[in-house]
C-alpha cells in the first residue's frame, strides 16, 4: 500500500465529510446545542451494560488503485523539483535539454535505473520517490527521455 495514496484517499474522505457536515450545519445546530449541555462522560453503576468502544482507527476504504503511476505522474510528483527544464540544481539533466540527456541516454536504461535507485551525485536514492516500484521509476526515466526525442 502506497502511503501517499492512502493519505490522499483519507484526505479526500475528510474533505467530503467536512463538506457534508457544513451542508448539515444549520439542521444540526439545535442538536449540537443540546449535546453541548450534556455532561462529559457517563457513570456506569455495577450491573449496567457498558458500551464497548473500538480502538481500531478508522481506515479509509482502499479505493486507491494499485495500478502503477504513469511516468509523467511520477516525474511531476518526485523528479520535477530537480529535473524541470528550469531547475536550478547543478548537474541534474533538465527536461527537454538534448545536450544534458545525450550522454545519459548513452549509458543505457539499466544503468540509468540503477543510478536512480542507488542515487547519484546530488540525486538521493530513488530520486526521492521512496514508494516507487522499479516499473514506475523506469516509466519516469522514459518520460524524461521522451522529452528530448
Ligand atoms: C534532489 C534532486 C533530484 C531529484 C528529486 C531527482 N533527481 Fe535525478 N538527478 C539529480 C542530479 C543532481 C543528477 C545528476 C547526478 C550526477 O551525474 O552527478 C540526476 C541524474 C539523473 C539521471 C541520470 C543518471 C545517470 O546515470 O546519468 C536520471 C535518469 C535521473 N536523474 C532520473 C530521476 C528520476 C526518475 C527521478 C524521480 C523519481 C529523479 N531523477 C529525481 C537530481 C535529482
Amino acid at each position: 500500500m502506497a502511503w501517499s495514496k492512502l493519505i490522499s484517499t483519507a484526505a479526500a474522505a475528510l474533505i467530503t465529510l467536512s463538506l457534508a457536515a457544513a451542508a448539515n450545519a444549520t439542521h444540526l445546530s439545535q442538536d449540537r446545542e443540546e449535546s453541548r449541555l450534556e455532561p462529559i462522560g457517563q457513570v456506569y453503576m455495577e450491573g449496567d451494560e457498558v458500551p464497548t468502544v473500538s480502538n481500531n482507527p478508522v481506515v479509509a476504504a482502499d479505493t486507491a488503485s494499485d495500478e502503477p503511476r504513469s511516468g509523467e505522474a511520477v516525474f511531476t510528483a518526485a523528479c520535477k523539483t530537480c529535473h524541470a527544464s528550469d531547475s536550478a540544481i547543478p548537474n541534474a539533466p533538465k527536461f527537454g535539454n538534448q545536450s544534458d540527456w545525450e550522454p545519459r541516454i548513452a549509458k543505457g536504461e539499466d544503468v540509468l535505473l540503477s543510478s536512480v535507485k542507488n542515487g547519484l551525485g546530488a540525486m538521493p536514492p530513488m530520486g526521492m520517490c521512496m514508494d516507487c516500484s522499479d516499473d514506475e521509476l523506469e516509466a519516469a526515466i522514459e518520460h524524461m527521455i521522451s522529452g528530448v526525442q
